[in-house]
């Protein structure tokens, strides 16, 4: 069994102790690393791309992943309290399922965070580039992509450098510094949906649902429909997985993880849907389909330009949370595989503070390259195709698991296992086929590399042991 390619990793509970990284997360550090990670880009600008898609339906579409979203976390929630090590659905498939899906997950999930971070970063620059321009009077041209006319978002490129700056200097610190952060972006848009709301015109909801439910080809070769849009935004649901990435830098895992996955999910799926429903009834959705800008060009025509100011710059002070709480996840995934020999060591040594430096600095390099010229909506579609892989798989281990060792000790059980479990795999896979076609292309690309890599290099030296 030692090289088949389904060889798994065997839990030995008490094993994990003392192999590098430090404890120094408990439950208010996650519940923020949570928020911090899950309200972002997807809120605040993909909002646009998916009122494009699906126009006043977007509503919809923000359930539908929603519901997705929330049916996977609950089985993250059951596999992180079963499994706390560092690497998620990387490892839990390699405990579960075996090697070979280990890998594509894992790969698939170091394509997910490091888009994700490209992918705010452009966000982020949608929102700092008209006050830059107004302030320092920067140049339009040096702050957005080539397929907006720009020649290279320079403001991406910087805010990764920052963030990746702040992680080189130590999980603890950065990690309260995120909290406060946290509280910024849910006042600013807490702040959004009280002057919007008011502004709610029953007109602007007709017709409900231009472009029909499932995803189809527009005349203007855009793919279109509730779904289409929902398979974008699902980007704004999920980062409650890098919760669970710190594992083994959390105190109590047991206790912590359960508390901040489920408790960071419910908050956001309740803001979201109230800040869809504003922004949709204040204005006609074409007016903010696909604005670098959405929310902060809505309070703009609705007459409050302060607070769209006052938006915009919450959004450049917060959104680097969101940078920072993918960036490290990625970091620990590429340490976790690196440990398991899938990928090459030197990569993974950490420095006297905990920090992967050299897999921080690897990972900086390549994901603003893509950030400085990748337009935003491609890289969230790509971020969410290694998402959703990663999602389906936690669910089937979640499944795997309840026949495979009924009895064993979980401390956080999903409630209607099946149920749960059938939605999340059924409802990633919808998504997954709602994608972009081009999407899809780059995903099968991705992956069929990283096969390549497994079967060169990784297969040989991989270890599977214990966690
Ligand atoms: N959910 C995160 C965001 O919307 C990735 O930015």
């Amino acid at each position: 069994m030692t090289d088949s390619l389904m060889r798994r990793k065997v839990i030995v509970p008490e094993s994990r102790e003392g192999q590098g990284l430090v404890r120094s997360l408990s439950w208010p550090h996650l519940i923020a690393l949570g928020v911090g990670a899950i309200v972002g880009t997807g809120i605040l600008t993909l909002i646009g791309v998916g009122a494009d898609k699906a126009g006043p339906a977007v509503i919809l579409s923000f359930l539908i992943a929603g519901l997705i979203c929330a049916c996977a976390a609950l089985a993250y929630a059951e596999m992180a309290t079963m499994i706390p090590a560092s690497g998620s659905a990387y490892t839990y498939s390699y405990v579960v399922i075996g090697e070979i899906i280990a890998w594509v997950v894992g790969w698939s999930l170091i394509l997910e965070y490091s888009l994700v971070v490209s992918a705010v970063a452009v966000g982020w620059s949608g929102y700092a580039a008209p006050l830059l321009e107004a302030w320092a009077g920067v140049p339009m041209a040096l702050m957005q992509g080539p397929e907006l006319g720009g020649i290279v978002n320079l403001p991406a490129i910087g805010i990764i450098g920052v963030v990746a700056a702040m992680l080189l200097y130590g999980t603890r610190e950065s990690a309260t510094v995120n909290a406060v952060l946290v509280i910024v972006k849910i006042l600013a848009l807490i702040v959004f949906v009280a002057v919007a709301l008011p502004a709610f015109n029953a007109a602007n909801m007709e017709p409900f649902s231009p472009y029909g439910f499932a995803k189809h080809m527009g005349p203007d070769g855009v793919e279109r429909g509730v779904m289409a849009a929902a398979a974008i935004i699902f980007f704004a649901f999920y980062g409650f997985d890098a919760i669970a990435t710190a594992a083994e830098e959390t105190k109590n895992p047991d206790r912590d993880l359960k508390i901040g996955i489920i408790g960071s999910m419910v908050a956001c799926v309740a803001i979201y849907i109230a800040v869809a429903v504003a922004a949709v009834g204040a204005i006609a959705y074409t007016r903010f389909a696909n604005s670098p800008e959405p929310l902060a060009l809505i309070l703009r025509e609705l007459g409050q330009p302060l607070v769209a100011q006052y938006l915009g710059v919450s959004a450049v002070i917060a959104l680097p949370t969101v940078i920072l709480a993918f960036f490290y996840g990625q970091s620990r995934i590429f340490y976790t595989m690196a440990r398991d020999g899938m990928l090459p060591e030197s990569l993974a040594r950490l420095s006297s503070r905990g920090t992967p430096v050299r897999i921080t600095l690897f990972t900086a390099a390549i994901v603003a390259v893509l950030a400085g010229f990748i337009p935003l909506g491609e890289l969230a579609a790509l971020a969410n195709a290694g998402t959703l892989a990663a999602f389906s798989a936690v669910a089937l281990c979640m499944l795997i698991m309840r026949r495979r060792a009924p009895d064993a000790p979980r401390t956080f059980r999903a409630p209607l296992p099946n149920l749960v479990g059938g939605i999340a795999i059924l409802g990633c896979l919808y998504l997954f086929f709602s994608l972009p076609s081009q999407t899809q292309f780059w995903f099968l690309m991705w992956n069929i590399a990283g096969l390549a890599i497994y079967f060169l290099y990784a297969r040989k030296r991989a270890v599977a042991g214990e966690v």
